[in-house]
């Protein structure tokens, strides 16, 4: 893609051609931003008619930790930009497309491989960029583990190395806890490899994410860092359930927030918008870790910013000027499935829709889980306590039931 892009017309040769590696309810935000810019999309998702590929040009499903696999579809599709929305992808095939020109990798394939993994990650955040951390050890065996815990101290919190949404995480507060919380991530980590890392516990008064976007200024051609306000939340068993913009933070605080966050996403480089997740107490700011790409706590930004972190992420990869700029503060409250089973319904829309300036999205996934996040509801406030009133209230009117044909 040129710094001064041109878009074309979809399905047609001059199309400006993007593929989603993910069509989650994060993708699908996102390709309805590009779709509305006039980009052709291509959905890829390791289930059928997962959110995203429901609203995109064209939907695939592959096994994207497959490299043969991935690789045959980028080279069927030809896509300018290929755009990860999931972190379990392979990403050495990501650094081939990029290496050989076949396409764009967003923001890059480093990126992709340095955040798949907390050790990556983790190590250039505080080994390379020297950025404040946690206190932690990495660990292959129960032996290795007890060895990093006696650096760290207690309490401290057990994560494998490749894991998402706080799968296979748990808070030690002693030894006895140990055997139990290793066993806990050997099954719980994406790939059995066994890694894990050992964090010490970081009391603090409250976490934030950080949205930050490269996106090129037409005034210099150049990338150029800009950050939302801050976003509160509140995770409970590493899943978000609420979130809140913006979170009221000391100056000093925010300063450090945000200088925390251009370095990483620097370092990181390319274009597009990340989400830096740092814990905060009084002024000080710690880095926990951050992805390339939308995230999840974000989409409060949908009823927040004049331009949500979706379109801000559309506009970013495209080479197009952003806007941060927040218009009213806002929130979101999470909507789980309830129940075990294909094709739920949603009773209560209308009444979580009659909450003032309140506004709601159904992800329309095919299956639910009782756990599983299905919708989010999402409202306005004259402040952020009236805002998270609302977005609950409005969450807690919705009510999943199995299925059956709609009346
Ligand atoms: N070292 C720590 N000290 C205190 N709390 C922590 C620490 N590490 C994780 N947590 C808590 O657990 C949550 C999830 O941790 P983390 O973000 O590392 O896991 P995750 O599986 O990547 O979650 P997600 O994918 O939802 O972001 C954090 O947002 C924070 O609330
Ligand atoms: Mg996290």
């Amino acid at each position: 893609m040129q710094t001064a892009p041109r878009i074309g017309t979809p399905l047609s040769p001059s199309a400006t051609r993007v593929m989603l590696l993910g069509a989650g309810e994060l993708g699908k935000e996102v390709i309805i931003a590009l779709q509305r810019l006039g980009v052709e999309v291509i959905a890829v998702d390791r289930y059928e008619n997962a959110p995203g590929q429901q609203v995109a040009h064209r939907a695939h499903v592959i096994d994207m930790t497959d490299p043969l696999a991935l690789r045959a579809l980028i080279d069927a599709e030809r896509p300018h930009l290929v755009v990860p929305e999931i972190e379990a992808i392979a990403t050495d095939a990501l650094a081939a497309v990029e290496s050989e020109g076949v396409a764009e990798v967003i923001p890059t394939a480093r990126a992709a491989q340095l955040t798949m993994n907390r050790e990556g990650i983790r190590r250039l955040a505080a080994e390379e960029l020297g950025l404040p951390t946690s206190p932690y050890a990495f660990a292959d065996s129960l032996d290795e583990l007890r060895a990093g815990i006696a650096k760290v101290g207690y309490p401290c919190v057990v994560k494998p190395v490749m894991s998402s949404s706080g799968k296979g995480q748990s808070v030690l507060k002693s030894e006895t806890d140990v055997e139990a919380a290793w066993q806990y991530a050997l099954a719980g980590g994406r790939v059995n490899r066994g890694r894990v890392i050992v964090e010490g516990f970081i009391h603090f008064d409250y976490e934030i994410t950080q949205l930050t976007v490269r996106a090129i200024d037409p005034a210099t051609g150049e990338v150029a860092t800009s950050f939302c306000d801050p976003i509160g939340h509140r995770q409970v068993d590493g899943d978000y359930v609420e979130s809140w913009q913006p979170q009221p933070m000391s100056a000093l605080a925010l300063e450090r927030a945000r200088d925390v966050a251009h370095k990483v996403t620097a370092a990181l480089g390319g274009r597009g918008l990340f989400g830096v997740e740092l814990f905060v107490r009084g002024d000080d700011v710690w880095f926990s870790e951050v992805s390339p790409r939308p995230h999840d706590t974000g989409l409060v930004t949908l009823c927040t910013q004049r331009l949500s972190e979706f379109e801000l992420h559309a506009r970013a990869i495209l080479g197009l000027p952003v806007d941060t700029a927040l218009r009213k503060p806002g929130a979101s409250a999470v909507i789980y499935g309830g129940v075990d089973a294909r094709g739920i319904a949603f009773e209560g829309v209308a009444q979580a829709l009659a909450v003032p300036e309140s506004d709601l999205r159904l992800f329309g996934k095919p299956e639910s889980f009782v756990k599983r996040r299905m919708g989010v509801a999402l409202a306005a406030g004259a402040n952020v306590d009236e805002a998270r009133e609302r977005a609950r209230q409005s969450a807690s009117a919705v009510r999943p039931v199995a299925g059956d044909a709609a009346k």
